[in-house]
């Protein structure tokens, strides 16, 4: 059975949550791999909707395994909050949930250096969801990170606990000018939890292992997108991970020769919450549109997200970086009444004309779109299933968006529901 990472080929909030509870049916353990309760993904089943922070799309489904990686940044007050609003709408979450031993921990402070941080930046502020992800991953990258595995340690956790508060109440108290954490106080709350958390705590690395060698179809759940990447996002507007394909072989200690597919989730327009630029931004009331049909307000923040048009040059360096074998759009719906729709297929910067997304951020901050305009279709897509249903304006704009990324769309997504899908290829073929 074949082993697929889906991930964002944008700026997050692509659709990733749908396409994973779809594609939960053929698969046996999801995997999320990096970032923590920062991501917000949402499902829709008939009249249901859930969103989840950290817990994998595949939690609807009782006879799957869902698995946190060591990618995360776990916080295990959001962690069992998250548990125990699904147990409270009837969603088991007990065996069917595995955590890496060697998640980093979320813990209060890292949030609110997170706020204060933010505060100091001022204008340069990269408005961040405010859960502590960054100084999280801060504290993994100094190497004093304190990781679930720990929470089985209460001797070897404290000190470690008491060690890092020397440092964040001199940061807290000193700099920011705000007020410090008890060890005592803070030493139980956390112990508290991780009562709670530890009987999911396992070698993750090591079951994924396992599950392959019987056979067993492994789905990588990406959180954000690629140009909210560390490495190879619009640095430093970005997040503290790799939400790039190789954050699914380090976030889940998976090896890449295990992977079959790579799947990148894109939206058929574009979003971004938060700072940092967007080339197709639509600031008036086009912008306003787009927000308004496709619904787009942050799913963890309630923030309203910037819109704009189709960015093929955004979706085609995604495409390289991630090595993607195919592409899964998702929205078409919001188009639908449109007369004309934009894409755009290269940038302007000063004298410059490029079709390469840039290195620096100056140069993304400084490009003009270049674009292509193509008719709408004026008709309803929402819950088509096949192809023959679309509009041929609506077939020309797919066409039109694989040429321009240099992938084949694979998957369409026409509604926020599962069935609201039409599927061209499917990743995971019967004979498989
Ligand atoms: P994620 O973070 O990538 O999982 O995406 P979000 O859940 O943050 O945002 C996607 C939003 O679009 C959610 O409200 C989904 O229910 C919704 N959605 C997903 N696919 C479609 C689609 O094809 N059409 C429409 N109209 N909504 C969709
Ligand atoms: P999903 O998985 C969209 C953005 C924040 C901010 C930047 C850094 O739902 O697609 P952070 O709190 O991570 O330090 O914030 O990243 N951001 C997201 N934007 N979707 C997300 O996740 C995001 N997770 C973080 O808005 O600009
Ligand atoms: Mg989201």
């Amino acid at each position: 059975m074949p082993n697929i990472i889906i991930l964002g080929t944008q700026w997050g909030d692509e659709g990733k949550g749908k396409i994973v509870d779809l594609l939960t049916e053929n698969a046996d353990c999801i995997i999320r791999y990096q970032g923590g309760h920062n991501a917000g993904h949402t499902l829709v089943v008939g009249q249901e909707k859930f969103v989840l922070h950290l817990i994998p799309a595949g939690i609807l489904h009782p006879d799957k395994t869902c698995v946190i990686g060591n990618g995360i940044a776990l916080d295990p007050q959001a962690l069992m909050e998250e548990i125990d609003n699904l147990e409270k709408r009837g969603i088991e979450v007990g065996q069917n949930l595995k955590i890496s031993e060697a998640c980093h921990l979320i813990l209060p402070y890292h949030r609110a250096i997170d706020k204060e941080s933010e505060e100091l930046k001022g204008t340069r502020r990269i408005g961040t969801t405010g859960r502590g992800i960054g100084p999280a991953y801060v504290d993994k990258m100094a190497r004093i990170g304190i990781r679930t595995g720990d929470l089985a340690h209460p001797k070897i956790f404290r000190e470690k606990l008491s060690k890092n508060l020397q440092e964040m109440n001199y940061l807290m108290e000193k700099l920011f000018k705000s007020h410090g954490f008890d060890l005592e106080t803070l030493y139980r709350e956390v112990m508290t939890l991780g009562e709670r958390i530890l009987p999911f705590v396992t070698d993750t690395s090591q079951f994924l292992w396992e599950q392959n060698r019987k056979g067993s179809s492994l789905l990588f759940e990406g959180a954000q997108g690629t140009l909210l990447d560390i490495d190879h996002g619009t640095y430093p507007f970005v997040t503290s991970s790799n939400a790039t394909a190789g954050g699914a072989l380090t976030g889940s200690g998976v090896g890449p020769t295990l992977i079959d597919q790579v799947l990148g989730v894109t939206k058929a327009y574009t979003t971004r919450v938060g700072s940092g630029p967007l080339p197709t931004e639509l600031t008036g009331s086009e912008g306003e549109y787009l927000r308004e049909k496709g619904q787009e307000y942050g799913a963890t923040t309630g923030r309203p997200r910037r819109c704009g048009w189709f960015d093929a040059v955004c979706v085609r360096y995604s495409a390289r970086i991630n090595g993607l074998s195919g592409l899964i759009l998702t929205k078409i719906d919001v188009l639908d009444k449109l007369d004309s729709i934009r894409i755009c297929t290269g940038y302007r910067i000063g004298s410059r004309t490029v079709e390469e997304f840039p290195r620096h951020v100056e140069d993304v901050e400084a490009a003009q779109p270049i674009y292509e305009d193509v008719p709408g279709w004026q008709q309803p897509t929402r819950g088509a299933k096949r192809w023959e249903d679309l509009p041929k304006e609506a077939q020309a704009y797919v066409q039109k968006i694989e040429e321009y990324a240099g992938v084949p769309v694979i998957m369409i997504s026409t509604g926020s529901e599962r069935s609201e899908t039409i599927t061209i290829q499917n990743p995971f073929p019967a004979s498989a």
